[in-house]
């Protein structure tokens, strides 16, 4: 029942075979998928032979088969998480009724935009990365690099098969839509800036996924609440491969750390200059990438108070993170929720209704689970004996989105002037000498168990497989 089935041309769990005009739509988008991976897909990976994780069930446990899969024959496919039998609408106006499997007539264009939106996401961040592979730092992180990727490329499959499932001919114009525009194209771009933004090094690569794919993770959660349900079950599923994806940024970022606090003791200095020297990624320059890729990510959960937040909610379609266990009526009725806002020149909090700010909310969930991973990460420096912790700038720091675009915020929370930003942003975020720096560091390393003298190996390697395993072969 959970297995999913191989043997057809896009694996599933789904029954597609009972469906004949939807498979058949289904198999004619496959070859312009597999056209658009060729094309925008991880650059000079046809070849390799690459050990990877593939779902066969979507079991919690055991979902997950581990072998050498040649890259473009990686099987995508169809998969949801099992249906709950009589499952309920958990919040809004339809609170207590029976979830949907179809989608009501008067939230279809609704549905359609957030489902496009999510899976617009999806193929951009492969496009981001598609060049990665080329400056790996080890064969164990050119294996993650592309298991993330292939995992991406499912959830583009996630999101179309909702789409020509339910929104018939409008939602099969849109799947090939999401083939066809590019990450930082001007003349059709993705749809969020931030897919737009390039991912040129490994240091952004996993800033990324330490943020972006975190954003990710909390839009899942919140679409699997919906009362859509298989919208609900498919985003259920996705967020089961998304916890790959936060630990491939988090531990890579750690081990750069790693790796420069051994190098600060070894030769006892804290000098960027000299740090980067010897060829290590002096820590004030991981806080800068830190806090660009933060308040970038951070525009994604869009405006502090926001009316279409509060339909998305009342109607049904997008819930909280998570929703059921959050102790209230479920319908943000009379719940109020702070927000900040700018008075004299200050930034103050205020109180609005809790309807109007779900996108702040669900911001700031995000934020305290950032905030575990920079807490982790500063054990590092701890445990090493050295002083310097990371820590996140203010919420209004270089934003574009929202109460905070036309203002000028220090990582602290002070409102700045034009002069004084442009005076002082270089030492907050990475300037062009940073990153011509960081990028003077990549290039590739593929010998097993070899890895590049800014990054530490990992504590150990994939599926209990030893570090020094060949992840990747070149044939
Ligand atoms: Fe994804
Ligand atoms: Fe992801």
């Amino acid at each position: 029942m959970q297995g999913i089935n191989y043997s057809e041309r896009i694996p599933n769990n789904v029954d597609l075979a009972s469906n004949k005009s939807l498979q058949r739509a289904l198999e004619r988008w496959q070859p312009a998928y597999l056209d658009w991976w060729g094309e925008m897909g991880p650059d000079q990976s046809q070849t390799l032979d690459v050990y990877l994780r593939t779902a066969v069930s979507v079991d919690p446990k055991g979902w997950a088969h581990y072998d050498y899969v040649r890259m473009p024959d990686y099987r995508w496919g169809i998969f949801l998480a099992p249906a709950q039998s009589e499952r309920k609408v958990n919040f809004g106006a339809h609170k207590g009724d029976a979830a949907w499997q179809e989608v009501p007539g008067e939230y279809r264009s609704t549905l359609r935009r957030i489902i496009v939106t999510q899976g617009d996401t999806e193929p951009a961040s492969v496009e981001q990365q598609r060049h990665l592979g080329l400056t790996c730092p080890s064969l164990y992180d050119l294996r993650n690099l592309f298991q993330v990727n292939v995992e991406e490329g499912r959830h583009l499959w996630a999101m179309v098969y909702l789409l020509h499932a339910h929104f018939g001919r409008d939602g099969r114009e849109e799947g090939e839509a999401l083939l066809e525009r590019r990450s930082g194209d001007s003349d059709n771009p993705r749809i969020l800036t931030a897919f737009n933004e390039k991912t040129p090094d490994w240091l952004s690569f996993f800033m990324f996924t330490f943020l972006t794919d975190r954003d990710g993770k909390f839009q899942l959660a919140a679409l699997a609440e919906s009362a859509f349900d298989p919208l609900s079950r498919t985003c259920r599923f996705m967020l089961t491969e998304e916890a790959h994806h936060l630990f491939v940024g988090e531990t890579g970022i750690s081990r750069i750390i790693q790796r420069t606090c051994e190098v600060m003791n070894e030769h006892k200095t804290d000098d960027p200059a000299r740090l980067r020297g010897l060829g290590v990624i002096d820590l004030p320059t991981l806080q800068k990438y830190l806090n660009f890729h933060y308040s970038v990510t951070s525009d994604l959960y869009g405006s502090e108070v926001s009316s279409n937040a509060a339909s998305f909610y009342t109607e049904g379609l997008k819930g909280r993170f998570d929703e059921t266990r959050i102790d209230d009526d479920h319908r943000l009725q009379s719940t109020e929720y702070e927000v900040p806002d700018v008075a004299a020149d200050r930034i103050v909090s205020r109180h609005v209704p809790a309807l109007t700010a779900l996108n702040e909310r669900l911001r700031d969930d995000w934020i305290v689970d950032v905030q575990k991973g920079i807490d982790r990460w500063n054990r590092v420096p701890e445990k090493a004996g050295i002083p310097f912790r990371f820590s996140l700038p203010h919420k209004g720091f270089h934003r574009r989105i929202g109460l905070f675009t036309d203002l000028h915020l220090s990582p602290d929370g002070k409102i700045i002037s034009e002069a004084e930003w442009t005076q002082q942003h270089a030492r907050w975020l990475p300037t062009d000498e940073d990153r011509a720096f960081v990028h003077s560091l990549m290039g590739r390393v593929a010998e097993p168990g070899k890895f590049a003298n800014w990054i530490a190996p990992p504590h150990q390697g994939i599926n209990k497989q030893p570090v020094d395993f060949e992840y990747v072969r070149f044939s």
